[in-house]
């Protein structure tokens, strides 16, 4: 049976648009909060109950279809990427800011066949931001349409990077010296604590890198096709084809700039998603 592509467009809008209307509504409140590995990885009960409502109604809908999530994932469920349609969702991403109720934090949704990214959906409700992508059809943001900035050159760049914690020196000092570097060489750099949406100012043209090493897949499902579809740049941090299960990204408004940021980053390895 064929893929309606028009159809799973439409739902992943109206899963992200009532999570949204959760996000909302939890955001000023106290949260319960639970770690998960560390102190700084944490889960909130809007976490769980929007991947919940997410998975079963996409479950009720597709039910040929698979599915990760980042709150199936840290429950035990397998994470695994197949040629299937695969939906892949993170309830809450910047979970920390939304524990803070610092306003940057979003629903993502992304639908890969073949293991490809064919649509997007990333909305961040505090601030009313709906970012959209189908393959082949452009990016959105709240129905315009939106493109990278096209800049060549790092110093004139603003690098969009999050540094997040590891317990393992050796891999804290890679992170200080890639800062270190980029501090020295680009026109600015930020840090707003979320992949999903720091991704998305890339593809709207707002900053010109995006990269971590260590982030997940449900955190960039989404993403890496808003930045395609603006006419940006998706690689892995070695310059070589992104891979998903990888957990690295590098994004870049331009080849020159991707170019420029694989000959300074140092990579270290994470275990595969
Ligand atoms: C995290 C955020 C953060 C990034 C981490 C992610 P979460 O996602 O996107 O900015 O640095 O790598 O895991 O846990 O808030 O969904």
């Amino acid at each position: 049976n064929s893929l309606d592509l028009d159809d799973c467009f439409q739902t992943a809008l109206d899963l992200a648009k009532e999570a949204g209307l959760i996000i909302s509504e939890a955001f000023k409140k106290a949260k319960k909060v639970e770690e998960k590995t560390s102190p700084r990885d944490l889960v909130t009960e809007t976490d769980k109950l929007i991947e919940d409502q997410v998975i079963s109604k996409l479950q009720e809908l597709y039910p040929n279809h698979k599915f990760i999530g980042e709150e199936s994932t840290a429950a035990g469920i397998k994470c695994e990427l197949t040629n299937d349609p695969t939906w892949i969702i993170d309830p809450v991403d910047g979970t920390l800011n939304f524990v803070h109720s610092f306003p940057y934090t979003c629903i993502s949704i992304a639908l890969w066949v073949d293991k490809k990214p064919c649509l997007g959906v990333v909305y961040n409700p505090v601030l009313q931001q709906l970012y959209t992508a189908r393959k082949n059809a452009g990016a959105f943001l709240n129905g315009e349409r939106i493109r990278v900035s096209g800049k060549e050159d790092l110093s004139r760049s603003l690098v969009v990077m999050e540094m997040g914690y590891r317990p393992d020196e050796k891999k804290m000092e890679v992170v200080h010296r890639n800062a270190k570097k980029l501090i020295e060489r680009c026109h600015g750099t930020r840090a707003l604590g979320s992949a999903a949406l720091d991704m998305c100012l890339v593809a709207e043209g707002a900053a010109e890198v995006y990269w971590e090493n260590g982030l997940h897949a449900w955190d960039m499902a989404a993403s890496v096709l808003l930045i395609t579809e603006a006419g940006g740049v998706v690689l892995d941090i070695t310059g070589g084809p992104h891979d998903l299960m990888n957990r690295r990204v590098l994004c870049a408004a331009s080849p020159q700039l991707a170019q420029q940021m694989v000959q300074l980053l140092e990579v270290y390895d994470e275990d595969r998603d």
